[in-house]
């Protein structure tokens, strides 16, 4: 038997064994047994023209929110953009960072460098259900951009609005600690994104994109910093140093 970690995907099986190997089986099971298969391999594989459409919309600084093992991040550092990776995580974010990325291991919901600078944040491959609150992550969101800064997220193709408990599994005997999780279609993530300018929906690939503005004048006092870019190479590197400032 496999022991649960006590937090959802940072435990050494199965999600760190499915990136280790490059492909699954790798699912969310859900407590009626329904199974979501996690595509694993092409996490693993380089950013596909789908992805590539999709950075090529991407403004300033990029957050790409549980980046996985990297392929975005990659892309992005390799067209000479200023991108994180973030994930809770530890094989993902080690994986980034051999792809030649930069990558903390950090969730979302804790302290971030660039709270309130990027312009642009990345929820894609089903990232909208980080946490299982969609309206805790948008606001989330909304506090990591720069006003009227872009999210890219990803929907599923069919219009659900699910928060579920689910399990890693790879199917046979190895499942982790339950957590919730949200599955978002198109027409349920605008409903959660009042306040957020729509800016694009597309469909490519099969996959469902959703493009959202955050709002231009910001309501939080902090005054804007200077220009700037990610300047370390180091991973995991406490947030309270990161060099990062303002474009
Ligand atoms: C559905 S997978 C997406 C994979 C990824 N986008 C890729 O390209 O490979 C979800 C990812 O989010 C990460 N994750 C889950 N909860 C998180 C959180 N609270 N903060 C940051 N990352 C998180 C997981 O570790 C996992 O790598």
């Amino acid at each position: 038997m496999t022991t649960s970690p006590a937090v959802p995907w940072t435990g050494p099986d199965p999600y760190a064994a499915a990136l280790h190997a490059g492909h699954g089986p790798l699912f969310l099971r859900r407590t009626d047994g329904w199974l979501l298969p996690l595509d694993v391999e092409r996490w693993c594989a380089r950013a596909d023209p789908v992805d590539r459409a999709v950075l090529d919309r991407c403004e300033g600084p990029v957050l790409d929110v549980g980046c996985g093992p990297g392929r975005l991040v990659a892309e992005l550092a390799a067209r000479g953009r200023t991108v994180l990776g973030i994930d809770v995580s530890a094989a993902a974010v080690d994986h980034t960072v051999r792809l030649g990325g930069q990558a903390l291991r950090r969730s979302v919901f804790e302290p971030l460098p660039g709270e309130s600078r990027w312009g642009t944040v990345l929820l894609m491959d089903g990232n909208v259900g980080i946490g299982g609150d969609p309206h805790a992550l948008l606001g989330r969101v909304a506090r990591l951009l720069a006003p009227g800064g872009l999210l890219i997220a990803e929907t599923t193709e069919a219009d659900v609005d699910e928060r579920v408990d689910v399990h890693l599994t790879d199917a046979q005997e190895a499942v982790g600690a339950p957590f919730l999780w949200a599955r978002l279609g198109t027409p349920a993530l605008l409903r959660y994104a009042r306040g957020w300018e729509q800016e694009a929906q597309w469909v490519a690939g099969g996959r469902r994109f959703v493009a959202l503005r955050s709002r231009r004048a910001s309501s939080s006092a902090e005054p804007p910093k200077s220009t700037a870019v990610i300047s370390s190479q180091r991973a995991r590197k406490p947030s309270a140093d990161w060099p990062v400032a303002d474009r």
